[in-house]
């Protein structure tokens, strides 16, 4: 029988936000003050709707076992990680009828630390690893920091929204022949678009004829909106001789700063590569983050169904508004709570975030940073409760109105 308390509530505590030290609300050593970023009495402060983490959780049932774990009297040393994999494995069967081998699952500490980690067990020095821009920036980090060969295959939009190329993929893997790792990120940070089932079975085939490793981010699977589908790369049984998918509580339950995330390998032969990186360097993740994992994957359901239904109208009111601004482009994403919005035909200048931190108070995350594709973009965070997600949207329109 569903309660009240498994399902997510519609409010968000400014106060209490900004008491948290969470780098969204306010905490940004790089980038700007935190008084900056301070949402005032009478929200007269800075929104802050960059950072890709929702307002909305944790769920209380992780509070509660956060709460418990405070109350042990002893947090030693512990094998609690050990039932990290089992609770994902559950949940994947359960959420998107994709049963994975427990026996294949490393916890890492986060999904970036999966992702470093296959690339430096699956490739080596000057090997080609390919990325498809606009996407998260850290991911521009990865070639530089390993000395790998950097390789771009972007993202092209088109009318009905941005797309894979899958032919441009078989052209860049037939000019470079030392291409070893694929890097997808499924479902697709910042333009929240899904890969259907067909483009995936293609990628594989072409991973198969170039013999690469995919190395497949799928942090925001969860996240998926009525009438479409998320495919784990993995539940494709073609990908599993060479794919490691890499999946999080993170962005599901906002619980990224406990630290917890799965690698999932599709074989044996897989895991035994990725033993390459010692144990050691991975380190063992966090006892509450481990907690906090578990709890979330056994218990999380139905709280996931209601955040879904809140996103899923926050999503109709960014489309709503946008919308009667025709100078800016917008599609709608199928998944996660980030709207990609192009702004470059409109008066905000090169530099659109800066011009709504500015003149908004609007902390919006800049377009370039994703690299090619991004210029002239911003990425607009709705998961926020209905009212601040309006203070935004007006904020919003009042600047694009001039
Ligand atoms: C696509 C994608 N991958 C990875 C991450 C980072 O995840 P983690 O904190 O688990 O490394 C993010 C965070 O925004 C993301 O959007």
């Amino acid at each position: 029988m569903s309660a009240v308390r498994d399902k997510v509530v519609d409010f968000v505590d400014v106060e209490a936000k900004l008491a948290a030290r969470s780098l969204k609300w306010g905490v940004d050593p790089d980038r700007r003050p935190a008084r900056e970023t301070a949402l005032g009495p009478g929200q007269a402060g800075v929104i802050p709707a960059w950072v890709a983490e929702h307002d909305l959780g944790p769920p209380p049932a992780v509070r509660d076992a956060l709460r418990r774990l405070a109350d042990l009297p002893d947090v030693g040393y512990t094998r609690r990680s050990k039932d990290v994999g089992p609770a994902f494995a559950r949940w994947a069967e359960q959420r998107h009828g994709w049963c994975p081998d427990p026996g294949l699952i490393v916890p890492t500490s986060d999904v970036m630390q999966g992702i470093w980690a296959c690339v430096a067990a699956f490739s080596g020095a000057g090997d080609g690893v390919i990325l498809s821009p606009p996407m998260y920036p850290p991911f521009h980090e990865l070639c530089v920091s390993t000395q790998r060969s950097e390789l771009i295959w972007p993202l092209r939009r088109t009318r009905q929204g941005w797309v894979h190329d899958i032919d441009e993929l078989a052209s860049l893997l037939e000019s470079h022949p030392h291409s070893r790792i694929l890097l997808l990120c499924s479902p697709q940070n910042p333009t929240g678009r899904i890969y259907g089932l067909e483009s995936l079975q293609r990628i594989v085939e072409l991973a198969d004829e170039h013999d690469l490793v995919i190395v497949s981010d799928e942090i925001h699977a969860d996240l998926v909106f009525p009438g479409v589908r998320h495919h784990p790369l993995l539940s494709l049984p073609s990908a599993a001789g060479r794919t490691v998918s890499l999946c999080s509580p993170g962005k599901t339950f906002a619980v990224s700063g406990l630290r917890t995330a799965v690698a999932v390998f599709g074989s044996e032969e897989m895991l035994e590569g990725f033993r390459k990186v010692p144990a050691q360097l991975l380190g063992d993740v966090s006892r509450a983050g481990s907690e906090a994992a578990i709890v979330a994957w056994e218990t999380g359901g139905e709280w996931l169904d209601s955040l879904l239904e809140l996103l899923g109208g926050h999503r109709r009111r960014v489309g709503e508004i946008v919308s009667g601004f025709p100078d800016v482009g917008y599609h709608p994403p199928e998944a996660t709570f980030l709207a990609w919005l192009d702004l470059s035909a409109t008066a905000l200048g090169a530099d659109p975030a800066e011009t709504l931190l500015r003149r908004a108070r609007l902390r919006l995350f800049p377009g370039h940073e994703f690299g090619i594709g991004g210029e002239g973009h911003v990425r607009l965070n709705f998961g926020t409760s209905s009212a601040l997600l309006e203070e935004i949207l007006r904020r919003l329109s009042e600047a694009l109105r001039g």
